[in-house]
């Protein structure tokens, strides 16, 4: 049996080469990033118990593969083992097949196809609210809401199961941000609570695994034939309630301080909504939400004179990597064009990488499209706040609209 306990890092000679905890504005990690892919490409940190953080894209891509760096032990840092392992993203290949299968089942293009009017849908109802307050916090008021009435819709929840997933998902990221352990677990629970109710009103009432997310968790079977043990099955539905609840209001609010910085771009995209893809795929490189998700090594390593240990927590920095010169020319530009711009791992890549892609392009698309549609101008009225790790953008984008 492969050991999956955690090793606590030996601070050893290392010194606090890498510290996400020091305060951060909207800029500063990127040249905080720069530094360490030039100077010290495996660095040590002694933030949340220790960690090493990998800052190059040939580094990270390298241990993106699941033969030889693992998920069950660490997956996130700072580490979220309080709410227990929640597959598909807490197990590797092979244990995390079956899930990934029966959750890309119900995320087809067609099912994307069959949600892209009710985001619409969504979008404009917020953004009647929004739009005549003259001034309000894009990210509280629109970019956190849409997901979750998102996630409504393509999970089936009842509009009071929606309601209670936007607010337990809500209070859940911002304890989180705080380190408010104690709410972070009575929000886990209450997810948790809730992932045990639509699993037994889905038994109860089966719907196409071809369009239901649980439904289609309910009649995959494991590499023997079973079906997927009911512990594992309400972690699983319970981290796919909240998995995409995080990342998109901050690509949001990222984008918007972009737009407000830059109002040539913004009237330039206003005018050309046919930009509006590549335009995405380009800030999505730019303002990587996640600043890094994590692996440990199955084996001891070398890399770059520094020796990580089995068990040891690694930080994939997907938003350095993201920037790496050695990939994007010019990487702190917004261009569009780019030739490789597909090359960006804003998504991960390898056995984990992002399930929910096409839904999360589709929403992000809709999101920017109708706000520049509704609006004739916008910008900055307070200040900007940030996220901490394992995230990376703002959480707060208090904006001053003129309606279109
Ligand atoms: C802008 C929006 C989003 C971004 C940038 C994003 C990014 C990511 C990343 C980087 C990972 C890989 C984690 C790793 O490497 O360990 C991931 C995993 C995942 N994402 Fe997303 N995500 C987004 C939205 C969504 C949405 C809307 C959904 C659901 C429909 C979703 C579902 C998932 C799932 C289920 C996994 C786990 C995949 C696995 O372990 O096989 N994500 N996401």
């Amino acid at each position: 049996m492969e050991d999956r306990s955690y090793a606590k890092m030996d601070r050893g000679s290392y010194a606090n080469e890498y510290d996400p905890t020091a305060p951060e504005d909207f800029d500063s990690s990127y040249q905080v990033f720069a530094d360490l892919r030039a100077k010290c490409p495996v660095a040590h940190s002694y933030a949340f118990d220790g960690f090493w953080a990998l800052s190059r894209y040939a580094d990270i891509v390298a241990a993106l593969d699941s033969d030889n760096f693992s998920t069950y032990v660490r997956n996130v840092i700072p580490s979220s083992s309080l709410t227990g392992r929640r597959p598909p993203l807490h197990l590797d290949p092979p244990d995390h097949t079956p899930y990934r299968k029966a959750i890309d089942r119900a995320l087809s293009a067609r099912r994307v196809a069959a949600i892209t009017p009710l985001i619409y849908r969504h979008a404009d109802a917020l953004l009647d609210k929004l739009v005549p307050l003259g001034e309000a916090d894009l990210v509280e008021h629109y970019g956190s809401p849409l997901p979750a009435l998102v996630f409504g819709e393509w999970m089936g929840l009842r509009a009071e199961q929606t309601q209670v997933l936007w607010e337990t998902g809500r209070a859940y990221v911002k304890a989180w941000e705080a380190f408010d352990r104690d709410t972070v677990a009575k929000a886990s629970k209450k997810l948790e609570q809730m992932s045990v109710e639509v699993i037994a009103e889905r038994r109860a009432a089966p719907r196409d695994p071809d369009v239901d997310p649980t439904s289609s968790l309910l009649a995959a079977r494991d590499a023997n034939g079973n079906a997927f043990p009911e512990h594992l099955l309400a972690a699983c539905v319970r981290q796919v309630l909240v998995v995409g609840l995080v990342a998109p209001p901050i690509v949001l609010g990222s984008i918007a301080v972009h737009l407000c910085r830059a109002p040539d771009l913004q009237s330039h995209l206003r005018m050309h909504p046919e930009l509006l893809d590549e335009a995405l795929e380009e800030f999505l490189r730019l303002y990587t939400p996640y600043r890094g998700f994590a692996r440990t090594s199955k084996t001891e390593i070398e890399l770059h004179g520094r020796t990580i240990r089995p068990g040891e927590p690694i930080a994939m920095m997907y938003a350095s990597a993201n920037r790496d010169p050695a990939v994007f020319e010019d990487p702190d530009e917004f261009k569009l064009g780019r030739k490789n711009i597909r090359d960006h791992i804003a998504f991960g890549r390898g056995a984990h990488r992002c399930a929910g892609m096409p839904l999360a392009r589709v929403e992000m698309k809709i999101t920017l499209e109708r706000l520049l549609a509704r609006t004739r101008h916008f910008e900055l009225c307070g200040p900007v706040v940030m996220s901490g790790m394992p995230e990376l953008g703002p959480i707060s984008v208090p904006l001053r609209l003129e309606p279109a």
